[in-house]
Parts: C-alpha cells; structure tokens; sequence
C-alpha cells in the first residue's frame, strides 16, 4: 500500500498542473471566494507551534504546497521535510534550500532521537496509513517532540455531522435532475429514477464494508486519479489515541471542499457566511473540531 502512495505522489500528486500548482491541488477550493477562510485556517497550525526553536519536523511534508505553511517554520533554524515521495522533497528543497533538511521516511517509522524536535507539524498525512498504523504514527510524533513544546496534527475525519447532510442534499438534487430529465424525455423514470446509483464524486459507499461501518472508518482503495486513505472519526480517536497521549481536539477547518464548491458563490454572499462560520470556529474551537470536517490536533508533551 505504501508503494502505491508512494509512486502516486512521485508522479501524479507532485506533478505540476500549470499556473505553479500541482496536481493534489484539485483537492482545495482555490476560488477567490474562499481565499480569506481558508487563509485563516492555514494560519492556525502556528498559533500552537513554539514561536522559535532549532529544528522543526513536517511530517508528510509534501512540496510545502501553500505560502502559508512556509511560515511554521520562521522561527526555526531548520525545517526537517520528511516524506515518503521523493518528488516531494525535491520540490520542497526548491523552496526553501538550506532552511531545510530532507528526509525520506515513513511516518510510521521516524527515524529520529527522542526529543530532538522544538515542534512538530504533519498535515494531512496520517490518513495514508492503514488504519492499524495510525497509533504508532501519533506516538511517534509524540516521541521526537521536546519537553514542553507541541505538535500539530490535521487529517480529515471520516464523517462529519456538520457537512455530511450537505453531501446528502447534492445527492437529492443530483437524483431529482437525472430523474426531471428522464422523464421529459418521456422515457419514464425506470431505473434512472430516484432510486439512481449516484455516480458523484465522493458521494459512493466506495470500499466500506461491515467492519468499516461499524467503526465509522472509511477506506478509500487506490485508483489511477487517487491514492489510499484511511480515515477515522473522533470516538476512534478518543478510545485508540487519546489514552495514550495528551492530545487535544481543535478545530482547523469545519467546511468541506464539497460545501466550499457547492455552497459558497461570490454571488450569494459566500465571503459573508464564511467570515460568520470563521467567527463560529474561533469562539468554539471543540465543538467544530469534533463537528467539522477537519480537526487540528494539538498534542502536548510534558
Ligand atoms: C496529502 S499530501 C500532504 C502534503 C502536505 N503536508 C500538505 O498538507 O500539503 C500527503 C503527503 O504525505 C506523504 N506520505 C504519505 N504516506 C507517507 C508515509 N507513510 N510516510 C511519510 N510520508 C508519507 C505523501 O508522499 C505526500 O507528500
């Protein structure tokens, strides 16, 4: 599995696309409209970081893909990229030079001492693992982590109360297009009707089984256009991982790039309602970090 993510990110997720962005980059909502939210959001992974220290780890760092993540690593003497893609270190070298220190390595297995970190970002990589990997991963950036300092994990959750009835209602108004067409094509609603298996993205039973429903996990299989996930959702965490470090759920994001697509138009006062929800997430950051689509993870090391 880890091949597969691996050969993916060498060359299809770090490919450039045109206009400096890469392929993963179809992943956001990178519309004017959700400029500012998502701006917003980015910055608050340094809010928790120590503001100096020598060396800082991002975990799965990608080519350090927005400006906004450039600034984790400020008040470091060394950022230390580590990922599984070779491609994506070569492009994060590209960035930053010899602010950087480059490493292939599995999240799963870092290859680092005890303690040697002042802070510590990994940022929408964990879920790559199997599901089984996901609690040595965590310990494992809990380990490199100095006394006193933090790191900060994002992921996305498997579900969320807060966007999911969304998806459901694009579902709806997919299935009451298909099935309006149908029938002024006067073909009738056979089994084109409500009853449709609905083709949208994300929107599939895509490899759950019973296991999977059961822990409300989610496993997406590789495919030419995607790579493994394995995602989980805040019960998982709070029985698998949180007795075994100190580990705080905030929220980093609540909207889905489903919604931001759908939902928020320049038109229909989209800056205004994300600014509102922004407000929201700052004034309860627990209750949309477990509600919302994307948790920021702060784990604390005594
Ligand atoms: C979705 S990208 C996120 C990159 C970056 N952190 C960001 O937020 O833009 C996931 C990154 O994790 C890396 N990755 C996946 N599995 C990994 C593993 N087991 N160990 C280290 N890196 C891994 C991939 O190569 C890829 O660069």
């Amino acid at each position: 599995m880890k091949n597969h993510v691996r050969e993916f990110y060498d060359t299809i997720g770090w490919s450039r696309v045109g206009d400096g962005l890469y392929q993963n980059a179809r992943y956001e909502d990178l519309r004017p409209v959700s400029q500012e939210y998502i701006h917003n959001c980015h910055l608050r992974v340094k809010r928790h970081l120590a503001p100096t220290g020598k060396y800082l780890l991002d975990a799965g760092s990608g080519p350090i893909q927005y400006p906004e993540y450039l600034t984790y690593s400020e008040g470091y003497r060394y950022r230390v990229c580590a990922d599984i893609s070779i491609t994506a270190l070569r492009e994060a070298r590209k960035k930053i030079g010899g602010h950087g220190l480059y490493v292939v390595a599995d999240i799963a297995n870092l290859p680092f001492k005890t303690g040697v970190f002042d802070g510590v970002v990994s940022l929408h990589t964990i879920h790559h693992l199997p599901l089984e990997e996901h609690p040595r991963a965590y310990a494992g950036l809990h380990r490199v982590l100095a006394a006193g300092r933090a790191a900060v994990v994002v992921n996305g959750w498997s579900r969320s109360p807060l966007m999911d009835p969304f998806r459901a209602l694009s579902r709806l108004r997919k299935r009451a297009w298909l099935f309006a067409r149908k029938v002024l094509r006067g073909r009738g609603t056979g089994d084109g009707g409500p009853g449709t298996r609905d083709r949208g993205p994300g929107t599939g039973d895509r490899g759950l089984n019973t296991e999977h429903r059961k822990l409300n996990t989610v496993l997406r299989p590789p495919s030419p256009k995607n790579t493994f996930v394995e995602k989980h959702d805040p019960a998982w965490f709070k029985r698998t991982i949180a007795p075994q470090i100190p580990a705080e759920i905030l929220v980093w994001r609540a909207a889905s790039v489903h919604f931001l697509k759908n939902y928020i138009h320049e038109h229909r006062g989209g800056r205004r309602i994300l600014r509102l929800l922004y407000r929201l997430e700052e004034r309860f950051p627990r209750w949309f970090g477990e509600k919302g689509t994307y948790p920021l993870i702060v784990i604390r090391k005594a």
